[in-house]
């Protein structure tokens, strides 16, 4: 049994979420429900990064032991999520025994087979990146520490050539192409063993290594194991997942696309399947962060421009792998232009019309009636439903697919404005247009279930069904168009309706 499997990095809650922790989750949740919507199994993690330095900063400067700390942030990660309608597998903690006996075990196979050795470090530490760093940077940072230790390390130098070799093998290991770019840059300088553990005298919020008490993990090796404890290793049952994808942000790079390969290679596993790195939610040129203080309260965006409002703009603003503007202006746009003022207003046109020249039931024989249909629109349609598939394999084209749903969009407006739907007298063709016009709009509405799920479902209540199935594609529409209204978007006044 193969079940396609999605991982997003799991989060440092050392304070509340914001759009950036949100932004990989809603990609996995896309995919997943695109999963759904087909009928096809498919397994997405997430969750936190529980252990390390900064976690245990955080719970301190809260007056809590770390464990009351994460247990609170876990609920509080939860319920962010889940108020954007995103859904799991599988909520991954660190400081779960299943995942601890996890990376304990990945740890003893990478030690037998003698990718591990114990060592010395002396050098600058930064402790919001949980890393090591070459040089101090210029001035006091508190967060800068110099740290000399007895540490273990993993023999990453093992692994250079062998990397090289595999990603000139797989040349599509890594999305987008400048990521993979990177990636090789970073082969070719080289790279040297790395220290995997601290003692735990300075930092004992971590996973013990196997067989020595004075240290612990490194949180790192610990946090990347993730993808595997997620689903079940080491029993058997993970080879029904691994490999995987991986979402990822751009900063956590060489982590996984390093670092992580190498560990797997150390422990006789296969890579994942291929990781997606996405860019940067910024505000005013400057990447989104709880530490800068630059986040906006997602809760009173989501309640003007609605949940599905926020989902669709993060994806359909920016292409997976580029930077994005995080504004309310250009959120007000986009939600106002393409869902208020086109997606909606269509709808509520079409309807309305149904209403004013049938009473709101359509005649029997605007099913059979072939109004004169736009290829164009078909064609959009149809190539949105092919998408669809793809998804699945290929999770970083959702935002094709949201551009592809709104040129069907602007196509259906244009069917109505070209042939004058208001002032069609015939009675036959009117009744055979509005039901294409209707089914274009259902085909295309069930289609962007996994962007939308709250506004799709909606309108499939309306048309009579419970949820939002692929199954619907292609089934005859009710001709009583009685139901209730579904909602929509705020309208705005100031942007006019096309
Ligand atoms: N705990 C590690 C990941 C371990 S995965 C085995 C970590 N956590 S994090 O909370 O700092 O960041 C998690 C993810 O959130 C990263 O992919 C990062 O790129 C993403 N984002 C954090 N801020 C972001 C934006 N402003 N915009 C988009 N994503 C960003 O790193």
């Amino acid at each position: 049994m193969n079940i396609k499997y999605l991982s997003t990095p799991i989060y440092y809650p050392n304070s509340t979420p914001h759009v950036g922790h949100l932004y990989s989750t809603l990609i996995a949740d896309i995919w997943k429900k695109a999963a759904q919507l087909l009928d096809k199994k498919a397994f997405i993690s997430t969750g936190l990064d529980e252990h390390g330095q900064k976690v245990a900063l955080a719970a301190v400067a809260r007056g809590y032991s770390p464990q009351e700390h994460v247990d609170y942030l876990s609920q509080i990660f939860i319920a962010f999520f889940q108020n954007y309608e995103i859904t799991w597998d599988k909520w991954v903690r660190t400081t779960d025994n299943e995942h601890i006996q996890a990376v304990k075990h990945f740890w003893k196979i990478l030690y037998d087979n003698g990718y591990i050795y114990k060592g010395n470090y002396a050098g600058w530490y930064s402790i919001s990146d949980e890393t090591y760093i070459l040089q101090k940077p210029e001035g006091e940072n508190p967060n800068i520490v110099w740290q000399e230790e007895e540490c273990y390390y993993f023999k990453l130098s093992a692994f250079g050539d062998k990397l090289k070799e595999y990603y000139a093998q797989h040349p599509n290991l890594i999305y987008p192409q400048k990521r993979y770019n990177e990636v090789l840059g970073f082969l070719n300088q080289g790279v040297k063993d790395f220290v995997i553990s601290r003692p735990k005298e300075r930092l004992y919020w971590g996973i013990e290594v196997p067989g020595d008490s004075d240290h612990v993990v490194y949180v790192w090796v610990d946090a990347l194991v993730n993808y595997l404890s997620a689903i079940g290793y080491p029993d058997q049952k993970y080879q029904n997942y691994w490999p995987g994808v991986h979402i990822l942000g751009k900063d956590i790079l060489k982590f996984h696309a390093i670092y992580w390969p190498a560990m797997l290679m150390a422990a006789n596993l296969p890579l994942m399947q291929k990781m997606i790195v996405h860019g940067w939610w910024l505000k005013n040129d400057v990447k989104i962060s709880k530490s800068l203080g630059n986040a906006d309260d997602l809760d009173i965006l989501a309640q003007k421009y609605q949940v599905d409002g926020l989902r669709y703009f993060l994806i359909k603003n920016i292409a997976i792998g580029e930077d994005g503007q995080f504004q309310e202006d250009t959120i007000r746009s986009v939600v106002y232009g393409d869902l208020a003022n086109k997606f909606g207003n269509i709808f509520l046109r079409i309807l309305g019309i149904i209403e004013l020249a049938f009473g709101g039931k359509l005649p029997l024989d605007a099913i059979i009636f072939k109004p004169g249909d736009s290829a164009i629109l078909d064609e959009k349609v149809s190539r949105m439903k092919n998408m669809l598939n793809q998804i699945l394999d290929s999770p970083e084209i959702v935002h094709e697919y949201t551009n592809l749903f709104l040129e069907c969009v602007v196509e259906i407006n244009n069917y109505f404005q070209n042939n004058k739907i208001w002032e069609n007298k015939n009675k036959q063709e009117l009744g055979g247009q509005l039901y294409y016009l209707m089914n274009a709009y259902k085909k295309i509405t069930i289609l962007i279930y996994p962007i939308m799920p709250r506004v799709s479902l909606e309108v499939m209540n309306f048309f009579g069904w419970e949820n939002a199935s692929i199954s619907y594609y292609d089934k005859a529409l009710n001709l009583e168009f009685l139901g209730k209204k579904p909602k929509f978007f705020p309208k705005s006044q100031d942007e006019s309706a096309e």
